[in-house]
């Protein structure tokens, strides 16, 4: 049973459309991914949409070997960016990522109700532990995961003590007497803890009215207990309906457990979507975006994704669950490995099959290549199944792509009543609590 009538949409800025080979097509606009505008621009579709909010992953390092054949991770800041974004907007929720990781909980309490007054109430904050990028802060080893994430629980409560330190109410601004603030209530916070020494209290007042969600994005047991106690959205890795119930379940268990409703934290799996008038020309389409991924790319991503060096294996012989490593420290993330280990237990696939797989090729999201129509269709079997609470769409192959998801794909998910027609209000948590 679904625990919302209403799916909650949002949309990836990372220009997914224009990764692989879309870049290259004419009139990509690839040249101008370093300014304003071209986020500018996708944000604006996506209000006219009414989607909830719009989003830009982020990391800290630069892998270069894909930068030889496409943009790869180099990015704007992302919450710089979605300050631009904010001034040419007016309703969509705007959703940064900062990394619990490397960054200190005051500088991003302070960016994030920055952009939550810049945008007049719509910020969100995706939290991320990373996956990489230790080498960029001084730090000789990527920190273990569990040690990720009892930072990133420290790291959220100073955060959100820091937002409530400086209260919107202590603001006076009485011209009369001359009192700008009543001092009583902004307290400091006092943190001491073992990531973290933090006074207070924050020097921004909160904004007034609704304040920032929080999205999680990690999937291992600890990443879901994690979401269970602070997220309002998770950004799910589910490339099937089994895995996205099985998230869903795990999700609604661990709220109970931190003394929340299920509903109170949504499912929003990636969704990757190769769209096109036929399905004929949707895998067209998909092919010709991964047709530079080479072989030696593909047993690359498998042995940092599971730890098996496929490179001299025949590609006829099979792999069972005998053959994958007990231990390793996968360079992506346990969600990934976890997906690539069940492939190799469920299917026992020849090494040749391994390489074809979509999950090593591209995306390890939820995928959609298709029309319109059968994105739509499937959309709707997991959103009654439960599995789902909405998607954050990350178009794939072409701008024509993502301009069928805005125009084609969300209006049909508007006249099935499982889409908003319009706003109801102009915050980020108003678009949350419509229903
Ligand atoms: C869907 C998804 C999106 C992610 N996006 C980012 C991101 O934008 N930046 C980042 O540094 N890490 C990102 N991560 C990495 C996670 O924050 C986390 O470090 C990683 O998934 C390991 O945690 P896990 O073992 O719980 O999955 C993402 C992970 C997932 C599953």
């Amino acid at each position: 049973m679904k625990l919302r009538p209403k799916l909650c949409i949002g949309i990836s800025l990372a220009p997914t459309w224009l990764s692989g080979e879309g870049w290259r097509l004419d009139g990509s606009g690839i040249e101008g991914l370093y300014s304003s505008d071209f986020a500018l621009e996708t944000a604006q579709r996506a209000e006219a949409a009414h989607l909830d909010f719009a989003f830009r992953p982020d990391a800290s390092f630069l892998p270069l070997a894909i930068m030889d054949q496409s943009f790869g991770f180099s990015s704007l800041d992302a919450t710089l960016l979605m300050t631009s974004v904010a001034r040419e907007t007016r309703r969509i929720g705007l959703v940064t990522t900062i990394s619990t990781t490397f960054g200190h909980p005051y500088q991003a309490a302070r960016q994030l109700m920055s952009l939550h007054w810049l945008s007049k109430g719509r910020a969100g904050w995706n939290v991320v532990t990373a996956l990489q990028g230790n080498e960029n802060f001084g730090v000789a080893e990527m920190p273990s995961s569990d040690a990720r994430y009892l930072r990133a629980r420290e790291f959220t409560d100073v955060v959100r003590k820091l937002w409530s330190s400086f209260p919107s109410g202590a603001l006076l601004v009485d011209r009369e007497t001359g009192r700008y603030a009543d001092t009583d209530l902004i307290l400091p916070i006092n943190h001491r803890g073992q990531g973290f020494e933090v006074k207070g209290p924050l020097n921004l007042p909160a904004f007034p009215g609704p304040g920032i969600p929080l999205m999680q994005a990690g999937g291992s047991a600890t990443g879901i207990d994690f979401a269970g106690e602070v997220a309002d959205m998770v950004f799910g890795m589910t490339p099937d309906l089994a895995t996205a119930q099985q998230m869903r379940s795990q999700l609604s268990a661990r709220a109970v457990a931190h003394r929340r409703a299920p509903r109170d934290i949504r499912l929003l799996p990636g969704l990757s979507l190769y769209l096109a008038p036929t399905r004929e020309e949707a895998r067209a389409l998909f092919q010709d975006n991964h047709r530079r991924v080479g072989r030696a790319q593909r047993l690359q991503r498998i042995q940092e994704a599971i730890g098996l060096d496929l490179s001299s294996w025949p590609d006829d012989r099979r792999l069972t669950p005998a053959d994958l490593p007990k231990t390793h420290h996968s360079m992506r993330s346990a969600s990934h490995r976890a997906l690539l280990q069940r492939i190799v237990s469920d299917t026992q696939p020849t090494v040749a099959e391994l390489l074809a797989r979509p999950e090593i090729l591209s995306s390890v999201h939820w995928q959609i290549v298709g029309t319109p129509e059968d994105a739509a269709r499937e959309i709707a079997v997991w959103h009654d199944a439960g599995a789902i609470d909405g998607f954050i769409a990350v178009p794939g192959g072409s701008p024509e792509s993502l301009r069928l998801t805005l125009e084609d794909l969300v209006p049909r998910l508007v006249s099935d009543g499982r889409f908003r027609r319009d706003y109801a209000g102009d915050t980020f948590f108003s678009h949350l609590t419509e229903d």
